[in-house]
């Protein structure tokens, strides 16, 4: 099994990502945490609440997280791709407070996540789909889980892979330009981080036929995932002209339970503080020569350069079917 802490900012695909999580047989999600991004912290750690509550084991607790960035102010919320409620507003039935108190763990996001790597040294894998904030935070107040950490898997970042650009400006992915210093931060830690950026997410569309046929044959989290998308899809469509919807986040996830479906590339990974560039992630291949003193020291990063889209796409339909027909 593998043990999980999921930071995160729901989000249409963050909630598809963690309904990933709880369908899949060898994940055991121990914990969540929520960061601004996608909407505000109350929005996000309310929409984190509603979705453990809704589809993961009774005992597993969301912890907030940061409301902004270490540095700067938080980017504003983006109702046009995630809705004014980020789930795509959907309806979502009220929890009852009493539901909603006994999922809120007291601690915040940074604490959980240092209390529960040393609670279970070297097994928790920490899967980061949203800034990089509590993470970072976490570093700070106790450098020792660097070494106690399995591994940090994060999707976040644009290497410019067969020319892909940023999503926030033309060099920034919006998890890493919405906290560079974080994600600095996180890249150069002494972890093992992997990271899945636009260049394989991107790469990676549910079309509507796909996401129809997952309602038909998800049970209640195919709906749910048909539900949530539609107005995400909207965006694909009126943005790019893409019949369907990167589905970001749970690249992440499925790195985690399927590696052999990436190709990676090891190098250390700087991310762009200031100016033009700022939030630009840029590594350094293992295999380039020249000296680079800014990335040269620096722990090598596994950054993912390509994917096997039809192993991925079925990947996850096999999980949520299969969950659907357990069910
Ligand atoms: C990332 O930004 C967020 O909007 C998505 O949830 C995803 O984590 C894609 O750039
Ligand atoms: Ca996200």
């Amino acid at each position: 099994m593998h043990k999980v802490i999921f930071d995160t900012d729901p989000g249409v695909d963050d909630a598809m990502a963690l309904v990933f999580q709880t369908c899949h047989p060898e994940i055991e999600l121990i914990g969540v945490t929520s960061v601004f991004g996608n909407a505000t912290i109350e929005t996000t750690t309310r929409n984190a609440v509603y979705l453990v509550e809704r589809f993961a084991a009774p005992e597993v607790m969301v912890a907030q997280g940061a409301a902004g960035p270490l540095r700067g102010a938080a980017p504003p919320p983006i109702p046009h791709i995630h809705g004014h409620n980020g789930l795509g507003d959907i309806e979502l039935a009220a929890l009852p407070t009493q539901n909603r108190a006994a999922r809120l763990d007291a601690r915040p996001a940074h604490r959980f996540i240092i209390d529960t790597i040393r609670q279970h040294p070297n097994e928790i894998n920490l899967i980061a789909v949203g800034p990089l904030t509590n993470l970072a935070l976490a570093l700070q107040e106790a450098p020792d889980i660097q070494h106690l950490v399995k591994q940090v898997i994060i999707m976040g970042g644009a290497f410019g892979i067969n020319g892909v650009l940023g999503n926030v400006t033309p060099c920034a992915e919006a998890n890493i330009s919405a906290d560079p210093d974080a994600a600095d931060q996180v890249l150069t830690a002494a972890w093992k981080v992997t990271a899945a950026g636009l260049d394989v997410t991107q790469k990676a569309v549910m079309s509507t036929a796909y996401l129809d046929n997952l309602r038909q044959h998800g049970g209640e989290v195919g709906q749910f995932v048909w539900d949530v998308s539609r107005l995400y899809e909207q965006f694909h469509r009126d943005s790019a002209d893409v019949h369907g919807i990167y589905v970001h986040d749970s690249s992440a996830v499925a790195y985690l339970v399927a590696p052999q479906l990436y190709e990676v590339r090891q190098g250390a990974v700087r991310v762009a503080l200031d100016g033009l560039a700022r939030g630009q992630t840029i590594q350094k291949p293992a295999a380039m020569g020249v000296p680079a003193p800014s990335w040269d020291g620096f722990k090598m990063q596994d950054v993912c350069v390509d994917v096997d889209v039809a192993g991925f796409l079925q990947l996850y339909f096999d999980t949520l079917t299969a969950n659907a027909k357990a069910a």
